[in-house]
């Protein structure tokens, strides 16, 4: 245990769920849980967990306790896909993903350009996330290079470890949003030299969708993912019927629509595609084999009227999945809400999933999706202390429904279907309070 003698070390006693391993292979012993739990923090990581009982009589005087016993502790909420700049157009009415794009999406992301629109509406994003126990995000900006410092300083200002890049696209987009090939690798290029690995700043190249990119982009995106290893890459694939018929139009010689990013050699280990929902099994088969991940993104996946995506034909292949909100496409912040809906998804698709894996994908899976495994998603030792103490009783229908509950596989339940942003008591980034929910 690292926290004698540190100053600042700290201890919170809750109880305790993390998952080591994915419930859709271990079942329930992928879970972690201790009901009386300790979660010791030195230095904005993880020192030791474990059940009270064990660890508290060993605890130095110094380090400071914080009693959260009645509340659920969690690590934080990991999104892999979501559009900062499209916070404002959340909950647009009456269209499909291409019409939503050009009548809402665009004209909002041209705000963008100036830097104190960007500035105010990161700050916001960030504390709405927290807001939300959701401590990390993966994240869209808009085409203009200071939309990513917007962003990447909110994070910092706040010490979350966010991932985020500039919109590549050079066609296809209102012309004061596009960028040329050239200029979109230039300006990726000093954005990665200035903000990858930065404090918990990641970069990732963001081709927006293959329709927007001409080919010469997306090459060059493949440039920029060999030329600046473990950079990551983030785009779209497979959402809306309208828009595979188009990527066929446009790229007559792919097999498909997922074989156009792998053409480019953008089909790779930190490459994660939101939605891929229209694939078809050659799809997912090199989606596995080339070490990508898919965003499951079920509020946007309804909303936007694009489909079902199914969660079970991903785990057979093998495929590495993350949850997301794609915030503005999605209806919620919130990732409790954002699993009531994959439930839904799974539900019309014959498919059951179960708490365990709900709130996997919404931590560690995740993290595995991103590669981060090892830093965030899960409270082994080591790891940064990002978590999230949530309160099962946040509302009376909520404490109601707990009272009902059998064992803590129901109250997860009910909290994934229940919860909100009512249900985060509180948010902490690296060991340090960064959100406390006011009772009204
Ligand atoms: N495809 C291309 N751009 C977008 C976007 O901003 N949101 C969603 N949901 N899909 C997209
Ligand atoms: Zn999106």
């Amino acid at each position: 245990m690292r926290t004698e003698g540190k100053a600042g070390a700290s201890a919170v006693r809750a109880s305790i769920l993390h998952f080591v391993a994915d419930p859709a292979e271990a079942g329930e012993a992928a879970a972690e849980y201790f009901d009386d739990g300790l979660l010791i923090l030195a230095d904005g990581k993880v020192a030791a967990l474990g059940p009270s009982d064990a660890l508290l009589p060993g605890l130095p005087e110094a380090v400071k306790l914080i009693d959260r016993r009645g509340h659920l502790l969690m690590p934080g909420f990991i999104d892999t896909h979501i559009h900062y700049p499209q916070t404002d157009i959340i909950a647009s009415h009456g269209a499909q993903l291409l019409d939503w794009l050009n009548t809402y999406t665009f004209p909002a992301e041209r705000r963008f350009e100036d830097v104190a629109v960007a500035r105010e509406s990161a700050g916001f994003f960030c504390d709405e996330l927290l807001r939300n126990g959701t401590t990390s995000a993966l994240c869209f900006a808009t085409v203009h290079p200071q939309s990513v410092d917007a962003i990447f300083e909110a994070a910092a200002e706040r010490n979350m470890c966010m991932l985020a890049g500039k919109v590549m696209m050079d066609r296809h987009a209102p012309d004061f949003l596009t960028d040329t090939a050239e200029s979109s690798y230039r300006d990726s290029k000093a954005l990665i030299e200035r903000w990858h690995g930065r404090g918990r700043a990641l970069y990732a190249v963001t081709p927006r969708f293959a329709p927007t990119s001409s080919e010469r982009q997306l090459e060059l995106a493949g440039r920029l993912l060999e030329e600046h290893p473990g950079v990551y890459l983030q785009s779209h694939v497979a959402e809306n019927r309208d828009e595979v018929a188009w990527v066929a139009e446009l790229f007559p010689w792919a097999r498909s629509y997922l074989d156009v990013y792998d053409h480019f050699g953008l089909l790779r280990p930190k490459a994660i595609y939101a939605h891929c929902i229209h694939l078809d099994a050659a799809d997912r088969e090199r989606m596995a084999a080339s070490g990508a991940a898919m965003a499951f993104c079920p509020t946007s996946n309804l909303f936007l009227g694009s489909g079902l995506f199914d969660l079970e034909a991903a785990g057979a292949f093998g495929v590495k999945v993350g949850l997301a909100t794609d915030v503005g496409g999605g209806t919620s912040f919130s990732m409790l809400q954002t699993l009531n809906e994959a439930y839904k998804v799974a539900q019309m698709a014959g498919q059951n999933l179960s708490p365990w894996r709900a709130f996997y994908l919404a931590t560690l899976g995740s993290a595995r999706a991103l590669e981060l495994e090892q830093r965030i998603g899960n409270l082994a030792p080591g790891c940064d202390a990002d978590f999230v103490l949530l309160d099962l009783a946040a509302t009376p229908l909520m404490a109601r429904r707990m009272e009902k509950a059998g064992n803590l596989a129901e109250r997860l339940f009910a909290l994934m279907m229940l919860g909100d942003d009512r249900a985060v008591a509180e948010s902490y980034v690296a060991g340090v309070c960064r959100h406390v929910r006011c009772r009204p």
